[in-house]
């Protein structure tokens, strides 16, 4: 196909006129809304169609499940053949306890496991537990962090005030939440002396991917380690986007801090909507008795842990990890180049399995450094990047996959100068 000339995306307007009949916004998730209008026909690898004959290199990834790439087949015919054994049994099975098993021991510090369909039913089951444990109910949190999608988690910032992000979202379910910057461990050190015996939990992406990909300040995780066992208080790394991504043992790995409860989803089952918290035994072990309730009528299928069986396995079995970095840093690489090519202030930062690409130059260390990046210029060209073959999200980050190769990298270099080229010259 050929991106270089757009066309009327005919069927994709008539799939659209269909959708918005009988879907708000023609879309099934709000994120969706600032996404791009065309419909996909088939995905496969590191590569979308759309069903007006259009393709793209896709640094969305599904926004992130889609780790080893697209349909990848040693996931998708295990769950197939799984799944003609019965799909949900209201009961315990196998597959069940080997996806618990793999996933315990690949996390490598983590001793038992809950599954859930989505990041953000993990990360309230962690929340609870935490509660519980400690008989407290403040948690802290962080300027840019996401945590999903629930009343008590979901944040915006309108000219420098945070609150509610949503109309009906009730801001009371905020109030037993301490807002901080990050990667500023005097301020987390100054909120504990003040009600650190009010904090039941501590909850951060341990890599702030999801406003910028901005990495922890060296020694700031061990001293909100330290701090939280100083005050008896429940760390929680929210790895579900780091998770499987930054390497098998996610961000607790590469920074070689443990916190004490973790949730992961993502890329932990190949694209299938799969999320887990996993932890130290004393605590997971409340939902064990009974004191503590975690539910789901879905938690746990046969397709979820088929999924997260195959992929975890072949996350193992052969890692991809190198690869994607080498990808990822000749990308980055790549885009800068050809961004000072055409003399744009082109910024490219994090890591090379997800990084952040903006305008303006700024020493980022948390969310508010992050404002001082022209991050709507991004936005507008990341709009003239889609219509150019590059499926990337309006916010900058973009994310690499395991089937992501040389022909992906050319490509993408190759439409992104093209991209350049057209938007430069408006
Ligand atoms: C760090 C983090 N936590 C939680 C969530 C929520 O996960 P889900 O969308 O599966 O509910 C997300 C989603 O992007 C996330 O990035």
């Amino acid at each position: 196909m050929d991106n270089d000339e757009p066309q009327e995306p005919k069927q994709s307007n008539e799939l659209r006129e269909r959708a918005l009949k009988r879907t708000p916004g023609g879309v099934h998730s709000n994120v969706r809304l600032a996404g791009s209008r065309e419909f996909i026909r088939s995905a496969q690898g590191a590569w979308l169609y759309s069903v007006d004959g259009r393709d793209y290199v896709d640094y969305l990834l599904g926004q992130g499940p889609n780790f080893l790439g697209h349909a990848p087949r040693q996931v998708v015919d295990a769950v197939f053949r799984a799944c003609r054994d019965g799909v949900i049994f209201g009961g315990q099975h196998e597959l069940e306890v080997r996806a618990a098993e793999l996933v315990c021991e690949a996390v490598g510090w983590a001793d038992k496991i809950r599954f859930s369909m989505t990041g953000t039913e993990a990360v309230q089951a962690a929340f609870r537990l935490a509660r519980a444990a400690t008989g407290r109910t403040k948690i802290i949190r962080f300027e840019g962090h996401y945590h999903g999608w629930l009343d008590n988690v979901l944040l915006a910032n309108r000219d420098g005030r945070w609150g509610t992000a949503s109309k009906g979202q009730l801001p009371g379910h905020l109030d037993d939440f301490v807002l901080l910057p990050w990667n500023d461990l005097d301020l987390v050190a100054d909120a504990l002396a003040r009600q650190g015996e009010e904090i039941a939990a501590v909850v951060m992406e341990p890599l702030m991917i999801n406003a910028g990909v901005i990495e922890p300040k060296p020694g700031f995780l061990e001293g909100v380690r330290r701090l939280c066992d100083q005050y008896g208080i429940v760390l929680i790394f929210d790895e579900v986007i780091s998770g499987f991504r930054l390497g098998i043992d996610g961000a607790t790995g590469r920074y070689g801090v443990t916190p004490d409860l973790a949730t992961y989803g993502k890329a932990i089952a190949g694209g299938f909507p799969v999320a887990a918290l996993v932890g130290r035994e004393d605590l997971m072990d409340r939902f064990g008795t009974g004191e503590v309730n975690h539910s789901g009528t879905f938690n746990s299928s046969v397709m979820a842990t088929a999924a997260v069986v195959a992929s975890v396995s072949s996350l193992i079995d052969d890692p991809p990890y190198e690869r994607v970095a080498q990808h990822g840093k000749a990308l980055m690489d790549g885009l800068l180049d050809i961004g000072t090519g055409y003399e744009l202030p082109l910024r490219v930062a994090g890591l090379p399995q997800a990084f952040h690409v903006s305008f303006g130059d700024a020493e980022v260390t948390d969310y508010r450094t992050l404002q001082q990046l022209d991050l709507a210029r991004y936005e507008k060209l990341a709009s003239t990047l889609v219509d150019h073959g590059l499926w990337v999200a309006g916010r900058g980050v973009w994310y690499v996959s395991a089937a992501h190769g040389q022909r992906e990298l050319d490509a993408a270099l190759t439409r992104f100068d093209k991209a350049l080229a057209s938007w430069t010259s408006r």
